[in-house]
């Protein structure tokens, strides 16, 4: 076995788990220079990847974020990019996104938010963001989701041809913070104002009494309750005012 061989394999795979702390990292963006995540104590922040400046996807993507970013930071959350391309590359790109490109209705596009130049992969292995049978050298559509503490909380991956979908990511933040404030979990396709999930019971006792009739709860079975939560609760809780 070529030992060697394995480890260099090793470094392109490495990749935070969800429950792990966020991998420490500073960086140059067209925003300035970064620590990460120290920078972001107290915030959530998206950290995400793209392939390479100047393709189309990417520039829908880029669009999209950019108009979405004061929703996200309504919700305590700070985007910051990343590619594998220099800065001036980056400026040159967000320039032109700014001065000529349309998309979806949206027009004269300012990205605000930091852009990490990330020629030496650094920070993309770190992350495990260059996939190598998707792509050697660009990295592919990571989305990690960084709590205030700087724990990985979630984790979706798009390849390269896939724009990602920004309502489910929206979603899985208010989603995620919904569980922290309210002790809850979400169902499938959960958006404010549905009903949540109640912690499964711990014991005997417990499932018994689930099952006897209470207000507030409503049991499928003593392993599938639900109650009510009310969507402006929980946009109160949850968003700056
Ligand atoms: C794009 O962003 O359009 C793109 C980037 C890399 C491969 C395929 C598409």
């Amino acid at each position: 076995m070529n030992t060697n061989e394995n480890h260099v394999e090793d470094t392109h795979f490495a990749m935070p788990r969800i429950g792990d702390k966020a991998p420490e990292f500073k960086a140059v963006t067209t925003q300035g220079d970064i620590n990460f995540p120290s920078d972001y104590k107290g915030e959530w922040v998206i950290l995400f990847s793209h392939p390479a400046d100047f393709t189309p996807v990417c520039t829908s993507e880029f669009m999209t974020f950019a108009h979405l970013e004061e929703k996200f930071a309504q919700a305590n959350c700070k985007l910051v990019g990343l590619s594998v391309d220099g800065l001036y590359s980056h400026i040159a790109w967000l320039r032109t996104i700014k001065d000529k490109i349309k998309f979806n209705g949206m027009d004269n596009v300012e990205v605000k938010f930091p852009l990490i130049e990330d020629i030496t992969m650094n920070v993309a292995k770190k992350y495990g963001m260059i996939q190598p049978g998707e792509h050697k050298t660009q990295a592919v559509r990571a989305v990690f989701f960084i709590d205030p503490e700087s724990t990985v909380r979630a984790i979706i991956y798009y390849p390269l041809s896939l724009g990602r979908n920004f309502d489910e990511i929206y979603r899985a933040l208010i989603a995620m913070q919904t569980s922290d404030k309210f002790n809850v979990a979400t169902p499938a396709d959960w958006n404010p104002g549905d009903d949540v999930i109640i912690s499964p019971a711990g014991s005997c006792g417990v499932a018994e009494e689930r099952m006897s009739s209470s207000d507030e709860l409503e049991c499928e079975d003593w392993f599938f309750c639900t109650k009510k939560l009310d969507r402006d609760l929980v946009l109160n809780e949850i968003l700056k005012k």
